[in-house]
């Protein structure tokens, strides 16, 4: 049995994995800090805190078979920078992957580092980690001065748990400091962003064992002392996993806090005037392309919150509305990356008429999610033409009404397969087993069984025109700051 642990934005997930099946979960909330607003932090300690809670609850339920657990996978939000003094303790809280602040350091990065899309396979936003520290470094010298290592935030749930300061492939990535070609750190992109190369944590295979569990962390949790840690994955990869997205070809979208569409390559494939990332996979070798959504499913959470109901309410009353009296949305709550760029774009309701109620609401919510993966799709161009279906994984995929919205608009068949929420913590497991031998490499090519099919119907065609408005309504706001 291989655990599977993934430190999520809004929850630390824990999976217990076995013969293909989760024979356990459990999960604790995560509360995210905005101190200005564009600003989006985490303390790491409120991290260590849930992954106790989480594993003493796995194993508490699994009872003498915690026993049986043969090693661990970790997993984990990407792009975060853990700042680490001498004494490895964090010197300030992780600044997240959709904090906005660091927008002119980005444009200051994208001077020194002109080709720096085609090595790291992006350009500069303020998600990613390296133009953070040039932020520290401007604004918090004092903080900057006492820097001595920076981890993304899985590697300090690492930390804790084995000691070590390690990463793997998949979370590098996105730092904007790998070379995604030979996966390894590239020292001038280092030294464009203001880091030294000796803050940051060796590059492992997410399949490589990186330490064994401290005994202090196996008292808190009932995990066996001892037992491998496997480096794991950024969330993207390790949800790429969980359903055998491995291979030139395989794909699938995710609908949680953040969204993504993913698509293995055979090779480095940079496409960066539409904001598609080209990333190592945290295989052995392995790439893939991915255009990532700041905002995901979270609107139909964020508007659920402020109406007080579940979101699985929120969207049968959507499903009941008249679509042609709903509004247009723009869910880019927290700026957006993929196919954008833009870190001051906020989100808008456009069109309200006094005839729109809560469901109007909720319905032009909804469809702004299913939008936002339209326009991911486009930004593919044909490499999606390989892919005969996406797999569907996150909490999102709960709601088929959602589900059957973006296979309509994006003329993609979808599927989604059983543990398709636990996600990124199964792929986090899987590749422990691989790891400890106890899969092979190639199984981690398995498709999970899909449950429920969703094929793009014949919509009517006002959708398409509600799309294009869509579509119209970014281009005339991106003239319009948000904030003064
Ligand atoms: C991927 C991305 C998100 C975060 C949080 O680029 O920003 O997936 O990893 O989930």
């Amino acid at each position: 049995m291989f655990i599977g642990l993934d430190l999520g934005t809004s929850a630390v997930k824990a999976v217990a994995f076995r013969d293909h099946a989760v024979v356990a979960s459990a999960t604790a909330a995560l509360e995210v800090v905005s101190p200005k607003p564009g600003w989006s932090e985490q303390d790491p300690a409120a991290w260590i805190a849930a992954c106790r809670e989480v594993l003493r609850e796995l194993c508490a339920h699994l009872g003498s078979a915690a026993s049986d657990i043969l090693g661990i996978g970790l997993s984990g939000q990407m792009h975060g920078a853990v700042f680490l003094g001498a004494d490895r303790k964090p010197l300030r809280n992780c600044i997240l992957w959709n904090d906005s602040r660091s927008a002119a350091e980005c444009a200051e990065l994208s001077r020194r580092a002109p080709s720096i899309a085609q090595t790291a396979g992006i350009p500069p936003l303020p998600g990613f980690t390296a133009p953070k520290i040039m932020w520290l470094k401007r604004h918090e010298p004092e903080v900057y001065a006492a820097l001595r290592h920076i981890l993304l935030p899985k590697d300090y749930v690492g930390l804790w748990l084995h000691g070590g300061l390690e990463t793997d492939r998949s979370d590098a990535a996105g730092t904007l400091w790998l070379d995604q070609e030979a996966g390894a750190w590239d020292v001038g992109l280092c030294s464009a962003s203001d880091c030294d190369i000796a803050w940051l944590p060796p590059v492992h295979a997410g399949t490589e064992e990186v330490g064994a569990v401290r005994s202090t962390a196996a008292e808190q949790t009932g995990l066996p002392a001892g037992i491998p840690v496997f480096a794991g994955g950024g969330d993207a990869a390790t949800g790429a996993v969980s359903v055998g997205a491995t291979q030139p070809g395989r794909g699938f979208i995710s609908l949680g806090t953040s969204g993504q569409l993913f698509l293995c390559t055979d090779q480095h494939r940079p496409n960066p005037d539409k904001y598609v990332h080209a990333f190592a996979h945290t295989l052995p070798d392995g790439f893939y392309q991915m255009a990532a959504m700041l905002n995901g499913a979270r609107p139909l959470a964020w508007l659920a919150g402020i109406l007080g109901c579940s979101v699985k309410d929120l969207v049968e009353e959507a499903v009941r509305a008249s679509p042609a009296r709903a509004p247009l949305c723009l869910p880019y709550l927290t700026g957006e990356r993929s196919p954008h760029g833009d870190p001051d774009i906020r989100g808008a309701f456009y069109g309200l008429e006094d005839t729109a109620g809560r469901a109007e609401l909720a319905y032009a919510v909804l469809e702004a999610v299913a939008f936002s993966m339209a326009d991911a799709t486009e930004s593919f161009g044909d490499s999606l033409d390989d892919a005969p279906h996406l797999l569907a994984i996150g909490g999102g995929t709960r709601s088929d009404a959602l589900l059957q919205l973006i296979a309509d608009v994006t003329r993609r068949t979808l599927g989604r397969g059983k543990s398709a929420e636990a996600g990124p913590s199964v792929g986090a497991a899987l590749l422990a087993a691989a790891g400890a031998g106890a899969i092979e490499l190639t199984d981690l090519a398995r498709s999970p069984d899909v449950e429920t099919w969703f094929e793009p119907s014949d919509p009517s065609p006002e959708i398409f025109e509600r799309l294009d408005r869509y579509r119209e309504l970014y281009r005339c706001l991106k003239q319009m700051p948000a904030s003064s």
